[in-house]
């Protein structure tokens, strides 16, 4: 179906086509008729959307600032989920994990040498030296955001420390990345370049996500794939940055009892912290962190 140039834009603008998204879908055809994966309508968000998930994530980020406030050895991670149920529900939001296909709590808590979907238990007791991955996932008024961050408790080793760090920077490496006409494997290069400079290994099989209108959208963002490849990005995409950083190598399994707790096949430590951004006209905005 073509759109005509004074019709309404697609995005819900309100304004004509031709001075709203005309050009933008021109480009984007030029790239895709050059052999490019492109994004869809679907894939970019106007402003009002964006302004939703900017809402969202206003929570998101006061949650793991809370969390960073609290947390502490003695504690069990179901605490951490206790803190993290009872804030959302507070401000009006709900947690997007409960329940999201059978997950059992309201935040994934991944400790030490689990990769991500820890599940939080009143017997798991955060102890001196233990690193952990607190991801925390928001729904307000239908728009959702996605953050976690790392914590270290009481002294962690210098290996554990560093994969932190290193762990963060991969991250600062790809949103540095993120521009408008450039590949979502620029910025996947720029995360494993820094890993593999530092000796560390980025995971494969899971990675981040295009979010806002949903938990999980198309495209599955890699961190492990080449400049110039994966989808182009373009203003209005919004997306994660949530790199997985293993200090020894990068094969994970899945807990099979459990179902969702993902470890490192080698047993060593996994970092991992997450943002969500939207692509801009120049560079990118940050939404969570
Ligand atoms: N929060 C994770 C992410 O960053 C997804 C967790 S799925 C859940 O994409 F079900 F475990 F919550
Ligand atoms: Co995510």
């Amino acid at each position: 179906m073509k759109i005509g140039r004074n019709d309404p834009c697609w995005c819900g603008s309100g304004k004509k086509y031709k001075v709203c998204h005309a050009r933008m879908d021109e480009r984007i055809e030029a790239i895709r008729l050059e052999g490019h994966i492109v994004p869809g309508h679907a894939q970019i968000k106007n402003e009002a959307q964006l302004q939703g998930i900017r809402e969202s994530s206003k929570l998101n980020i006061a949650i793991l600032d809370e969390i960073a406030e609290k947390i502490q050895a003695g504690m069990s991670t179901q605490d951490i989920d206790d803190i993290v149920s009872a804030r959302t529900k507070e401000m009006g939001g709900i947690p997007a994990p409960l329940g999201y296909e059978g997950f059992p709590k309201s935040v994934c808590t991944s400790l030490n040498n689990e990769v991500c979907h820890g599940i939080p238990s009143k017997d798991i007791i955060l102890k001196d030296g233990d690193i952990i991955n607190v991801d925390c996932s928001t729904i307000y008024n239908g728009y959702f955001s996605d953050s976690s961050r790392m914590f270290c408790i009481g002294e962690v080793s210098e290996e554990k420390a560093r994969l932190v760090r290193i762990a963060k920077e991969c991250m600062q490496k790809g949103i540095e990345a993120v521009r408008p006409w450039a590949f979502l494997g620029d910025m996947a290069d720029a995360v494993n370049s820094h890993a593999k400079a530092n000796g560390c290994t980025i995971v494969r099989e899971i990675g981040g996500h295009a979010v806002g209108l949903e938990f999980h959208e198309e495209p599955f963002v890699s961190y492990v794939t080449r400049p110039g490849t994966e989808m182009l990005m373009v203003p209005g995409m919004v997306f994660t940055i949530e790199p997985m950083v293993n200090l020894g190598k990068a094969d994970i399994y899945t807990d099979e009892e459990n179902g969702w707790t993902v470890y490192t096949e080698d047993g060593k430590p996994s970092a991992q912290w997450e943002v969500t951004l939207a692509v801009t006209e120049d560079g990118y905005e940050i939404l969570t962190y």
